[in-house]
């Protein structure tokens, strides 16, 4: 049956989810509090990067079920399902900013105090355990002088949206997790996710809460493990790759977030992991492997610079390529990339820096701007009269070049792969220098 949506919060989470939604035959009115977002909305435009989330919105916006405003209180009245998908961004020491998420309670919880009929508020933001009960539920029934359950259901539905792949994910769902205060709250929400044939797991909020930080941060540890391992092989002569390999047939294991790398980035994996390590310490049980997969995590990325110094010496007044700014293939995202220490390091010491990005010039100019770094739109450009260069974002047409053609358009001859995309054998076929993360050099072994 058609549910009546409305969405605080037209982001990543707020504008994927809404516009799937909706093309699912739900009516949704998405709210933020930036009016040029509300316009290209209503244009038909998304403001973000997704692939599929253009034709999405045309296609939902021309059949009437979807549309923007900044006017959250009327947003809210209308609608029999209110979702919260504002930012929760890290504080300084780690733990969550819940302030977007207690305003927009405030502003539900007054609309509430009017309201006739019944509606349901569920929390989509990823929040630490105990919020939807104790800071929305409890906001909301203050500002309204109404009563959870009795008057109003609340629930929490985490999201598990990959960047670049969201409206895929959100179709095609591994689960869906529905925390409810009571069954009425939970129905209310299932109602939403009638179309998809995956497991629904009936939760309490908290526990919702729960999966959704235990998923990232399992995930995130994953990968700094790998990459712990990958950090051991270069003294080994062994490749990561293959060892990677060796454990993820075990389908204990399982072969996917086993790539080493130059760490992990996004709004997720490092606001989550270090949000749940922040409250679990606060609460007592500091959880030590959380912290570990961080620290491992911010060390990473500098490992491309450190495999670039053994090769070149000091980087004083050497030119350095840097392929790929957003934190992974197919998004403009900058948020904790990896290119953001990697330039930095290589600016403080002394290199000059030629970076280039399909889509993320824009944003990285945002966080980094200095005279010693220069912004190419096309690789050529970005390669010519450069003494190395450090692979950063593993997009498709950086794995299609060919050392030949790297070689035609480099001074210098140093390739770091910070992603392990290209065959080694190759490059040093050709009289390139091959290092990447998670390979020895064989003519190195410390043992
Ligand atoms: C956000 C949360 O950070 C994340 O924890 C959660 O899982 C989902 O929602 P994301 O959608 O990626 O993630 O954030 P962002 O792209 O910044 O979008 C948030 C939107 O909310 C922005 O469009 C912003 O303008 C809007 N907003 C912010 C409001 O409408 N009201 C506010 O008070 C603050
Ligand atoms: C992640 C989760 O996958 C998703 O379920 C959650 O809802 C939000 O956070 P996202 O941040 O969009 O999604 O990207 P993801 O594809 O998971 O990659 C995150 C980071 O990990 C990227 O920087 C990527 O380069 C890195 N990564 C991923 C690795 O270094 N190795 C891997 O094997 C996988």
């Amino acid at each position: 049956m058609s549910k009546k949506v409305a969405m605080i919060g037209a982001g990543y989470v707020g504008l994927v989810t809404g516009a799937c939604f909706a093309s699912q035959g739900h009516r949704v009115i998405c709210v933020d509090v930036v009016p040029e977002k509300v316009e290209q909305i209503n244009a038909g435009i998304t403001p973000i990067f997704e692939p599929g989330l253009e034709d999405l919105l045309t296609h939902t916006r021309s059949e009437g079920l979807l549309n923007a405003t900044l006017d959250a209180v009327s947003a809210i009245k209308e609608a029999e399902l209110v979702f919260i998908a504002v930012p929760t961004p890290s504080k300084e020491d780690g733990s969550i900013d819940l302030s977007f998420v207690e305003e927009a309670s405030h502003t539900i919880g007054r609309t509430l105090k009017e309201a006739e009929h019944w509606k349901t508020i569920v929390v989509k933001s990823t929040v630490v355990p105990g919020t939807t009960e104790n800071i929305v539920g409890k906001i909301i029934e203050e500002e309204s002088g109404k009563k959870r359950g009795a008057d109003f259901g609340l629930a929490m539905n985490p999201e598990f949206l990959k960047e670049g792949k969201a409206v895929e994910d959100f179709l095609n769902p591994d689960r869906v997790v529905i925390g409810a205060i009571d069954p009425k709250s939970f129905d209310e929400v299932k109602a939403l996710y009638e179309w998809t044939e995956a497991p629904v797991l009936k939760t309490t909020p908290t526990t919702a809460e729960l999966i959704k930080y235990a998923a990232n941060s399992f995930l995130a540890m994953k990968i700094s493990f790998i990459n712990e391992i990958a950090n051991y092989c270069e003294l080994l002569g062994v490749d990561v790759s293959e060892v990677a390999q060796g454990i993820g047939l075990d389908e204990r294991i399982s072969p996917k977030f086993l790539r080493a790398g130059a760490g992990f980035g996004g709004s997720c994996f490092p606001k989550d992991v270090a949000a749940l390590y922040s409250h679990s310490k606060h609460l007592g049980r500091e959880m030590r492997l959380l912290k570990a997969t961080l620290e491992v995590n911010k060390r990473q990325p500098l490992r491309t610079v450190e495999l670039l110094r053994e090769e070149i010496g000091a980087l004083t007044e050497k030119s350095i390529a840097v392929l790929g700014l957003a934190f992974k293939p197919d998004t403009d995202d900058m948020r904790e990339a990896a290119s953001i220490p990697i330039i930095r390091k290589l600016i403080e010491e002394g290199a000059m820096v030629k970076a280039t990005d399909p889509i993320a010039i824009p944003n990285a100019q945002k966080i980094l701007s200095h005279s010693n770094l220069e912004y190419y739109e096309t690789i050529s450009d970005t390669l010519k009269n450069t003494d190395a260069l450090i692979l950063v974002t593993e997009w498709e047409m950086f794995k299609q070049l060919t050392p030949l053609e790297i070689k035609s358009l480099m001074r210098g001859n140093i390739v770091i792969d910070g992603r392990r995309v290209w065959k080694p054998e190759l490059f040093q076929k050709h009289g390139l220098i091959y290092r990447g993360i998670g390979l020895g050099r064989r003519d190195n072994k410390s043992i």
